[in-house]
């Protein structure tokens, strides 16, 4: 059964131009117990996404149209009162930037506390101060040190007391944006086994927000892969990183290190994504894409189903191996128009 629907959600900012289109029309589900990653280069809407389905938008962002179901009910139809009973009970957020989400003027344990007896009006301070204990614990952060305030502690111990405040009161969806970033390897690698224990515990669903490949690897059942707002490409891990069919994909699988071929040189994407107050028309991909032709500089493209993957390009179904092998080569992303402008630019410079 899904605990999460989201159909068709748009998320805009207010700026002194044109409403920033951070999310446009993205719709996908999470089903209960399930891991599913979203990944996508910065500024695509991955982090926008999160906070308008926990609800906590800035004042210049809002859900522009489309509806966020949890548990049955449309989360945007919500009054204010209503959705903070969710906050931190049903869906907790672990927050990109852990000193943001912390408050500093008060202890991890205060505010740890504090969540539990608002939630759970009938827990005793005794009880409070175990769960914080345990949870410190699991998270690999000395009990005693609970008492400290944010800012005594390091960036990663920040994300780890994150981490046991988002998970402290048994969520049915943690939203982990970028959870592991400020941590070492060893450390990210024991809190995600950590996070998978507590979770199958509970049974509770996770969306990881990440740039890193091997922790969507490790932890993720599906993913969706996000270009500027949109949702490019959509399905199993193994399907996404072994067979993709997006042009999208195919360059970003070839710009990630690869876990596996660690001496294959990393390619990048030349250009960047497009202004999110002013995007193309067609696919929003078209400039960096290598295969773009004018259908798609003018023509959104629908989702085309491979298999497993839902792919939204036109020409899904006509990627190939040929395709796939000519992407290895630097020069088939040199001859993009992004490529072309940015080497204009440049001589324009010199
Ligand atoms: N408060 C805001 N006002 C206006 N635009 C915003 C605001 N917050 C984010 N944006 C814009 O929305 C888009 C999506 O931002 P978001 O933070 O969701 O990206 P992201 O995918 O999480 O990126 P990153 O990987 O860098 O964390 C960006 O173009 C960003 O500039
Ligand atoms: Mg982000």
């Amino acid at each position: 059964m899904s605990v999460l629907e989201v159909s068709d959600l748009e998320v805009y900012y207010e700026t002194e131009s044109a409403p920033a289109q951070a999310v446009d029309g993205v719709s996908f589900s999470i089903e209960e117990g399930e891991n599913l990653g979203i990944v996508g280069e910065s500024g695509c809407g991955k982090t926008t996404l999160a906070k308008a389905i926990i609800g906590i938008l800035p004042d210049e962002g809002y859900v522009n149209r489309g509806s966020i179901e949890f548990d049955g009910r449309d989360l945007t139809e919500m009054s204010e009162a209503e959705r903070r009973r969710y906050k931190w009970e049903e869906i907790s957020m672990i927050a990109q930037s852990a000193m943001n989400a912390l408050d500093p003027v008060y202890t991890i344990h205060e505010q740890i506390v504090e969540a539990i007896e608002t939630h759970r009006p009938g827990t005793g301070r005794t009880e409070s101060n175990e769960i914080v204990a345990e949870m410190f614990d699991l998270v690999g952060l000395d009990p005693e040190r609970a008492d400290d305030y944010p800012h005594q502690f390091s960036g990663g111990m920040r994300q780890r007391a994150m981490i046991a405040m988002a998970l402290a009161l048994e969520p049915s969806l943690v939203l982990a944006d970028e959870p592991t970033t400020a941590l070492d390897v060893i450390m990210q690698d024991q809190i995600l086994k950590r996070i998978g224990e507590i979770q199958s515990d509970i049974n509770s669903s996770m969306m990881v927000i990440t740039h890193d490949v091997s922790v969507v690897a490790e932890t993720c059942d599906r993913v969706i892969v996000m270009y500027a707002g949109k949702i490019a490409e959509e399905g199993p891990v193994e399907e996404i990183f072994g067979n993709p069919y997006h042009p999208y994909t195919i360059g970003l699988k070839r710009a990630f290190p690869n876990i596996r071929q660690s001496d294959q040189d990393l390619l990048s994407i030349a250009g960047y994504p497009p202004e999110l107050t002013d995007p193309p028309s067609g696919c929003r991909f078209a400039e960096r894409c290598p295969i773009a032709t004018d259908e798609c500089r003018t023509v959104e493209p629908e989702a085309q189903q491979q298999g497993d993957l839902r792919t939204y390009c036109h020409y899904a179904d006509e990627i190939d191996d040929g395709f796939r092998s000519r992407a290895d080569d630097p020069e088939t992303w040199e001859e993009t128009e992004a490529a072309r402008s940015t080497r204009s630019a440049a001589e324009v410079n010199n």
